[in-house]
């Protein structure tokens, strides 16, 4: 068995060579603040003081470093890693532009040919999926994860984790996955990147650690801890998050590693004086793996030596690394994901380009098509397209795609040139996207005076979001709003196309614009997707996986909040409510929202059980019709509001949900479960428990759509 191995290679090894498996290096590229490489890097490799790099890619590259760990004592293969975030060589649509297609088949299977990808190309292992949940649009990292609901999100973790992994590890096809930022990253302060994050043992239990969870359960081979602190702990020197919860209650067998320097920024944190103790901190609080912060690499033999950290927790960790490099097939043939043939094959597969434009048409989110405006006419004669994104290439592919090849982005001008081949384009940029410069607006103007519809795309460039990318407005940045204005001034009719990695704030646009297409970053295949969705050859169905505020005053915004004692159940009525004097309650957009080109009618909500007891599932139906003139897709969403309980629970929470395909007037019965740990909350002391009373049931194609609804009493 695999554990018979690892013990027999444990007993051949020093202490010295345990810690370097502990140990890894970043290669060629670097994803963190590393200022230069390291002359000693192929010694160590050589010496077996380093168990995994990172960032080196390529089966030429690989096979070469590999070689010459297999130089050392005892042969162990290194573990190459990567941030293979959306996409290796094909670019998927950024993760949270993905997660709006609320379609796991979908998310699977480009998680599977990432992996597919990268495996070709001699990777074993991916820094993803980022599983943190995020309320907080400022937060430069919302790009990369599955928004704001922890139901959505666990299901996301899930199909990544699948998709990256396929059911067993060990084929050529897939890469271990890393479930990241272990935990509570996504809350840190203010949006601010690497800020500390405080938070009730409640909300990390019932929002936070349910994807990490998931990941886990469905075997996610490795963990990332995470930059920020938790309630003045760093979660990289975090027994409570590392030992107790993730290595003991859920008896998670992959292992660890740290963020990129994480552990030596327990120093400037305040939690550790020097290095001595950052490494001392890390092991024993369960860091496996030290990523760049060489802690381990120097103290750790000292550490232990000393007897100041017990040699159990060295051992744990080499333990869980060793096993995944057996699981892998390495140590059988280090050499078993270097195969050029196949590199060369895979990455010319050309059904990735097809999975990478459905992925990226499921991605978009119709916002608003007033008058139907949408879908335009293939007939149409004259479109200009306007704004500074128009011809983007390298901005469409987003933040975390250092590796790939991004001249094969097809831009909007070319995605809309190729579907309206009758049609006559005019183009203008009217202005950067972040300059106040105005001085091309009139150009604009003249060019949008001229057109039957405008077509405007706008938004941030790919590297205003991602990490260290947080912002405190998350406006439209630059003069684009006022060039919306100009041109709208027109009285053209106006299709704004809006490409960012986060939710943005864009109010001018949401109220005037004849239509909003929400493009977030598609990836490869952006531009055929937006040409798709906007001429009705694809019929969006899409669905907002985070709140869109009105203002940054509003955030947090999350559609799971609590009624307070003061509700506002007016929108006039505010004095004494809860309530902001200049701004409504409710975001522009909420959760789970998105149009279609057609329309959906629920109808006949049963609930089978009127009073269940505490560990019945209860099992509702309905019946969803598509009751418009074309095909379509509709995400329908049960939520539920515990109504009465012990504490305070949230207005809604979301429970299930399913994407269903239904032709022009075709009906479909829909069935939802409410299983038993469903109905339950996180209580301090207690753990997850189930009270009686009456729950609220309510059926709708977005938070704020609510179409039907019922109740049962939990008896
Ligand atoms: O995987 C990333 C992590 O998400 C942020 N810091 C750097 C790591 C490795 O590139």
């Amino acid at each position: 068995s695999i554990d018979q191995r690892v013990d027999s290679l444990m007993k051949l090894m020093t202490l010295k060579e345990k810690v370097g498996q502990l140990n890894q290096y970043s290669g060629k590229e670097v994803t963190g603040p590393t200022s230069d490489r390291k002359s000693y890097l192929l010694n160590d490799i050589k010496s077996g003081m380093v168990g995994s790099m990172l960032n080196v890619k390529g089966v030429k590259d690989t096979k070469e470093i590999q070689a010459v760990a297999l130089q050392s004592r005892l042969k162990i293969p290194l573990l190459f890693s990567l941030d293979v975030i959306h996409g290796y060589k094909t670019v998927f649509p950024i993760p949270l532009a993905e997660s709006a297609s609320w379609d796991m088949a979908a998310i699977r299977e480009t998680a599977h040919v990432a992996a597919e990808e990268a495996a070709s190309s001699g990777i074993h292992w991916t820094f993803a999926p980022m599983v943190d949940i995020a309320r907080d649009p400022r937060w430069g990292r919302v790009m990369e994860g599955a928004g704001e609901d922890t139901y959505l999100g666990s299901a996301i973790a899930r199909a990544r984790v699948l998709g990256f992994q396929g059911n067993k590890l060990g084929g050529v096809d897939a890469i271990m996955a890393c479930a990241k930022h272990f935990a509570a990253y996504g809350a840190a302060i203010a949006g601010r990147d690497y800020n500390p994050v405080d938070m009730s043992e409640q909300l990390l239990n019932e929002i936070y650690l349910p994807p990490f969870k998931a990941a886990a359960d469905a075997g996610v081979a490795t963990f990332m801890n995470s930059f920020n602190t938790i309630n003045g702990v760093p979660a990289t020197g975090n027994a409570y998050l590392q030992r107790d919860i993730l290595k003991g209650e859920w008896k998670y067998k992959g292992f660890v590693v740290s963020d990129w320097g994480s552990i030596k920024e327990m120093i400037p944190w305040g939690f550790a004086k020097n290095m001595n103790q950052a490494a001392e901190k890390a092991i024993v609080a369960g860091s496996d793996m030290d990523m760049e912060s060489e802690a381990y690499k120097k103290e750790l033999e000292k550490l232990v030596s000393s007897g100041k950290v017990d040699v159990k927790y060295v051992d744990d960790a080499v333990r869980r690394i060793l096993y995944k490099k057996f699981e892998l097939g390495l140590f059988d043939n280090p050499y078993k994901f270097s195969d050029e043939k196949r590199e060369e094959k895979v990455m010319n597969d050309p059904k990735h380009k097809e999975i990478a434009l459905s992925a990226a048409q499921k991605s978009i989110v119709l916002l608003k098509n007033n008058n139907a405006i949408l879908p335009l006419q293939k007939s149409i004669k004259n479109i200009a397209l306007i704004g500074p994104l128009v011809n983007a290439k390298r901005d469409q592919a987003g933040s975390w795609v250092v590796y790939a090849d991004t001249a094969n982005i097809v831009s909007v001008a070319e995605g809309m040139k190729s579907k309206f081949a009758n049609t006559k384009f005019t183009y203008a940029e009217g202005a950067t996207v972040k300059d106040a410069k105005t001085d091309g607006f009139a150009a604009a103007v003249e060019t949008a005076k001229n057109a039957d519809v405008v077509v405007m795309v706008l938004g941030e460039t790919w590297d205003m979001s991602g990490e260290s990318k947080s912002r405190t407005d998350i406006s439209l940045p630059g003069k684009q709003e006022e060039l919306f204005n100009a041109i709208k001034a027109t009285g053209k009719p106006v299709i704004v196309v809006m490409m960012a990695g986060r939710p943005l704030v864009f109010n001018s646009i949401a109220d005037k614009a004849d239509a909003v297409v929400y493009a977030w970053f598609l990836g490869d295949q952006g531009g055929n997707a937006i040409a798709n969705v906007l001429s009705g050859d694809y019929n969006p169905s899409g669905k907002l996986p985070m709140s869109f505020p009105r203002s940054v005053g509003q955030i947090p915004i999350f559609y799971n909040h609590y009624n307070t004692g003061r509700p506002v159940t007016k929108p006039t009525d505010i004095v004494y409510k809860s309530a902001y004097i200049d701004s409504p309650n409710d975001p522009k957009f909420a959760f789970g929202y998105g149009l279609s080109y057609t329309n959906f009618t629920y109808s006949g909500l049963k609930l089978d059980k009127a009073s269940p007891l505490k560990n019945e599932t209860v099992t509702l139906s309905f019946t969803l019709t598509n009751s418009g003139k074309v095909a379509g897709e509709e995400v329908a969403q049960l939520y539920i509001q515990d109504r009465f309980a012990s504490l305070v629970r949230p207005v809604k929470e979301l429970k299930d949900f399913a994407k269903v395909k239904l032709n022009a007037g075709e009906s479909k019965t829909i069935t939802f479960t409410l299983t038993p740990d469903k109905l339950k909350f996180f209580k301090e002391k207690l753990g997850w428990v189930t009270e009686v009373g009456d729950f609220k049931v309510m059926v709708g194609g977005s938070s704020d759509g609510i179409k039907l609804e019922s109740s049962f009493e939990v008896k």
